[in-house]
């Protein structure tokens, strides 16, 4: 009897450990290569929030911040291996994986980030989350960072100013062109290493935003910045869709919204950032602002619009249309 009570209990532990292992929390790792006090930063750990509290011992979120876990190059590649569940790499960086995410780095294509935003959440831009599928990348949605702008230690107001100087940009094609048709000499480089290059002035200077310029400190080693909004810096939320599709069907659906929430908040931040950065910069008297003309501009354009016809194959006519409709 004793030996039938003793294994009734071994076999009533057994079993409550295998549903405790059985219970254990999802592991969600989001690796990102920005710092905490950006739109892309908050967005993360709001998520994080949102998911815990919602999802009680059930998911874990786990930020890494500042490149710790992967850079951009790599993070696409770790997801497919299941060695990372979530990032939000900048748009530009996903032409390994679809041409048509180019499209967001087409020089002076969208008029502002309100016009942006109509194109994400039409039906063009909803599509274009599902372009990765083939990939077993799925699209969770878009968050916005902001336009960018032009550093150097030189005032550039016109192409002409730019012509021979060496600049950081993110790794796309697009970007390359949009460099090369204004003569000067793009290199691509990844986000962790673009302060470095500045304070040793091994390049002259960068494209982005004014939250990336400021909580990097760019400004602390670049004499001025042109507020040029010549294109976009947005990010895709991706996962894998092994992961993703893997997760119970409650789980999923309290996680995407979950998300939507800390997308909504990261996009406040970036609005509010775009601002206030900018301001933080100047204010600091270590970069100057450098304000172009209209006819400055057309310069601008005219130099860098041949891009488009560049690239329109591979992303599509349609797409680039679509794009102009929200402008308007
Ligand atoms: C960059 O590489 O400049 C940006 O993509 C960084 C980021 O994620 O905002």
């Amino acid at each position: 009897m004793k030996t039938l009570v003793a294994s009734v209990l071994a076999c009533a532990s057994l079993l409550t450990f295998n549903h405790q292992a059985a219970a254990a929390p999802i592991e969600i790792k989001f690796s990102h290569v920005v710092a905490e006090n950006t739109p892309k930063g908050q967005m993360a750990l709001k998520f994080k929030e949102l998911a815990e509290q919602r999802l009680p011992g059930k998911v874990e979120v786990k930020v890494y911040p500042n490149s710790q876990l992967f850079t951009d190059s790599t993070v696409l590649q770790a997801m497919q291996l299941g060695d990372v569940e979530m990032a939000a790499p900048s748009l530009s960086k996903f032409q390994k994986y679809t041409k048509q995410l180019q499209l967001f780095d087409l020089p002076f294509l969208f008029k502002d980030i309100e016009a942006v935003d109509r194109f994400q959440q039409g039906p063009h831009g909803q599509k274009l989350l599902k372009s990765m599928e083939s990939k077993l990348l799925v699209g969770l949605g878009y968050l916005h960072n902001g336009m960018k702008q032009l550093t150097a230690n030189a005032p550039i107001k016109t192409p002409a100013d730019i012509a021979g100087k060496k600049y950081r940009i993110m790794t796309s094609d697009v970007l390359q062109a949009q460099f090369e048709a204004v003569q000067a000499i793009p290199l691509k480089k990844p986000f962790s290493e673009v302060f470095t290059l500045l304070q040793t002035k091994a390049i002259d200077g960068q494209e982005n935003t004014w939250s990336n310029i400021y909580s990097k400190k760019f400004f602390e080693v670049q004499k001025y910045a042109t507020e040029s909004n010549h294109g976009l810096l947005d990010y895709m939320v991706v996962t894998s869709a092994e992961f993703w599709h893997g997760l119970p069907d409650d789980i999923r659906g309290e996680l995407k919204k979950a998300l939507d929430e800390a997308i909504a908040h990261g996009n406040a931040i970036a609005l509010e950032k775009s601002k206030s950065d900018r301001e933080k910069i100047l204010t600091s008297g270590k970069t100057e602002l450098v304000e172009i003309s209209d006819a400055e501009r057309a310069q601008w354009v005219a130099a860098m619009k041949p891009v488009w016809k560049m690239f329109e194959d591979e992303v599509g006519k349609d797409l680039i249309d679509a794009a102009l409709k929200s402008n308007q």
